[in-house]
């Protein structure tokens, strides 16, 4: 097969259709995205997916918890996530939702063949569920007897007639795949854990539900209405329903997929059942699946109820879109935790946009003008800089296959290499100097051999920051297409004559975060919408409905440390446990009538879903309730004690 017709089929994961997208949805997708437009720069037949998950009971607790059915609720947040990916120029070919019905029904006919396989029987499941994670687990693995192992919340208990997977059968298959495709799993420290993992044993996996309705009903020829799937089986099928399974079949020659990107978070399911459901469709199974780490803001996990989630379209707007996909591709190695800050982000820009990319093109814009009148020749690159070639040329040898091995940072880093070739060159050679001798040829030898540097960069730059490099491209009079990636890159031809037009400086230098916060609190948008309605209806008779009280979370919270705020005569800081994986800080204005030490241990009430404020430089994550009269304040606290983030009604 040619290179030319080498499909390339590239995912990521389908997101959940509970939560609006924050950076770290966006980083999936943006690395799929840099991966796609490689791929089709390189000229091969390339296939982009991604997508929202739309069924399970969270979806439906979501849903109702704001007065909606889940498929309206599914069709507002899937809604959201395509718009930001298309104001993100994400160039997908599909985006799928699992409430389509050409995906249900492909769902069902995987089901039925895999039934019919023998892979899929009858039985009766009890066991501790999360609802959140859409997962049971084994009573060991539990926190404290309850908590879900994952995200830590409290787990029911669940028993109810199921149909099984035999994923018990495929132990040994699966184990057999990791040990021949070393490269199965990226990167490879995590196969280490799967492989750890599938050797301590594999039980059946549960994949039918009784106790709610939200999902894929089984095939009809099972005569089971009241079973749906089990919400992961519908969704990792959307990867080949995407491409027309049990339909029409019309792009399944993208299968199999060449990397499926995932955070770490989901690797099992893809690593253990997906390879085991498509041995039983009778599937080849992906080249990659790639898992990447988790991004954390300023050192802490981001999670709604903090409020810390970062939004990736402030942030886009703020310091620019191609800036932000350096960023997050430079900034982290590919599986490890990254944490987003201002300031990381704009020392990348700073320095490694700003000073090594934006400078060179700048000087060289300067020196072609004044030497050549921005005539580029490359005629005499070869005799005064074939050391530079080679070296440049080594490098473009090995650059290539850190992109599928998704060594992203590391291809930046190489490419990177190139710039400072081309800059630490212009300080050996002197072109200027070069001028003054009279030696016009070696100065625009210079000038050829630092514009061909940059023409190979901006080609291998391309798919990362497509709008930024289209304007240097256009400065260096090139175009970015698959034949300049043929001759640039692949046959490490030089330039033809080329002239230099004059263009903005790209990456201007930021000296001050340009972001007060940018966070979103995950109800934002969609209560927006409501909030006219809202205010009508307060006007017309001075009362509120009950929705509208139950829109404010009251909660019992414990307070687990206090300390005065110093230079403030009326703050406190608290640390809060609500109930949550983790504790709040909350700064109270109640210093005059409670000392710290009175506070410790004693509980409060405290409105919990109060979009985050800063007071006095600090983050408060809620409000204490408080009565205040002429004779001083007093804290509202449950008669009784109550246990820790019990809601107020
Ligand atoms: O798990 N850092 O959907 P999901 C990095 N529907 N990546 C993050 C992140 C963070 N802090 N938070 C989320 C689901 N992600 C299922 C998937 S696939 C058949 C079904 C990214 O909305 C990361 O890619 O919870 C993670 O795997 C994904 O979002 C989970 O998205
Ligand atoms: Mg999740």
């Amino acid at each position: 097969m040619s290179d030319k017709c080498k499909k390339i089929y590239i995912t990521t994961p389908i997101y959940y259709v509970n939560d609006v997208a924050h950076i770290g949805h966006a980083y999936t997708t943006i690395i799929a995205d840099v991966l796609a437009r490689y791929s089709r720069l390189v000229g091969y037949d390339t296939f982009f997916l991604t997508g929202t998950d739309e069924h399970g009971q969270k979806i439906e607790q979501s849903a109702s918890a704001r007065g909606k059915t889940p498929k309206e609720y599914a069709d507002i947040i899937s809604g959201e996530f395509k718009k930001l990916w298309d104001d993100f120029d994400i160039i997908y070919d599909k985006f799928i939702r699992t409430t389509d019905d050409y995906h249900k029904n492909g769902v069902q006919k995987a089901f039925l063949k895999m039934y019919e396989n023998g892979d899929i029987y009858k039985g009766e499941y009890e066991g501790y569920y999360c609802v959140s994670c859409e997962t049971f687990f084994p009573e060991n693995q539990l926190i404290d007897g309850e908590g879900c192992p994952d995200c830590g919340r409290p787990t029911q208990i669940l028993k109810e007639e199921s149909y099984f997977f035999r994923l018990s059968k495929y132990q040994d298959k699966l184990l057999e795949w990791y040990k021949n495709n070393p490269e199965c799993i990226l990167p490879k420290s995590k196969r280490n854990e799967i492989v750890n993992f599938v050797e301590s044993g594999l039980k059946d996996l549960s994949i039918s539900r009784t106790s709610f309705d939200w999902g894929v009903k089984l095939p009809a020829e099972l005569n089971e209405p009241k079973h749906v799937m089990y919400v992961w089986l519908d969704a990792l099928m959307n990867y080949i329903t995407a491409l027309g399974y049990g339909n029409a079949e019309e792009n399944m020659q993208y299968w199999p997929a060449k990397v499926q990107l995932v955070g770490k978070d989901i690797l099992r399911f893809h690593a253990i059942y997906w390879p085991a459901f498509l041995m039983s469709l009778d599937l080849p199974l992906p080249h990659h699946i790639a898992a990447h780490g988790w991004w954390t803001r300023d050192g802490q996990k981001m999670s709604k109820s903090k409020g810390n989630v970062v939004n990736p379209k402030e942030v886009a707007d703020a310091y620019g879109l191609d800036a932000f996909r350096y960023f997050m591709l430079r900034e982290v190695p590919f599986g490890q935790d990254g944490d987003f800050s201002q300031k990381a982000l704009i020392d990348r820009i700073n320095s490694d946009l700003g000073n090594d990319l934006g400078n060179l093109l700048n000087r060289i814009i300067g020196m072609s003008g004044k030497y050549s009148d921005f005539q580029v020749s490359s005629k005499d690159v070869s005799t005064y800089h074939q050391k530079e070639i080679d070296t440049v040329n080594e490098v473009l040898e090995n650059v290539e296959k850190l992109i599928y091995d998704m060594q992203l940072n590391r291809y930046l880093e190489e490419l990177w290499k190139l710039l400072s070739i081309a800059n630490k060159s212009i300080g050996d050679y002197e072109p200027w100097a070069k001028i003054k001798e009279g030696k016009v040829d070696e100065a625009n030898a210079l000038v050829a051999l630092v514009v061909n540097i940059l023409a190979k960069v901006s080609v291998l730059l391309y798919p990362v920051m497509p709008e930024r490099i289209s304007k240097i491209a256009y400065s260096l009079g090139i175009e970015i297409n698959t034949s300049s990636y043929e001759s640039l890159i692949k046959n490490r031809a030089l330039l033809n004559d080329t002239t230099i037009s004059k263009i903005d400086p790209l990456f201007p230098r930021i000296e001050e975060p340009l972001l007060a916060t940018p966070t979103v609190t995950v109800e934002e948008k969609p209560k927006a919408k409501e909030s006219v309605k809202e205010e009508a209806s307060i006007n017309e008779d001075g009362l509120i409905g009950i929705e509208q009280f139950m829109n404010v979370t009251l909660k019992v919270a414990t307070v687990v440390e206090a300390e005065e705020v110093p230079k403030s005569s009326k703050l406190l800081k608290l640390q809060v446990d609500c109930g949550e994986e983790n504790l709040r800080q909350i700064i109270a204005g109640i210093k005059e009538y409670y000392s710290p030490a009175d506070l410790v241990g004693t509980q409060v009430c405290i409105v919990a879903n109060l979009k985050p404020a800063k007071l006095m430089g600090m983050l408060s994550q809620g409000m204490i309730l408080a009565a205040k009269d002429e004779n001083g304040l007093a804290l509202i606290r449950p008669e009784k004690p109550k246990i820790t983030g019990t809601q107020i009604k």
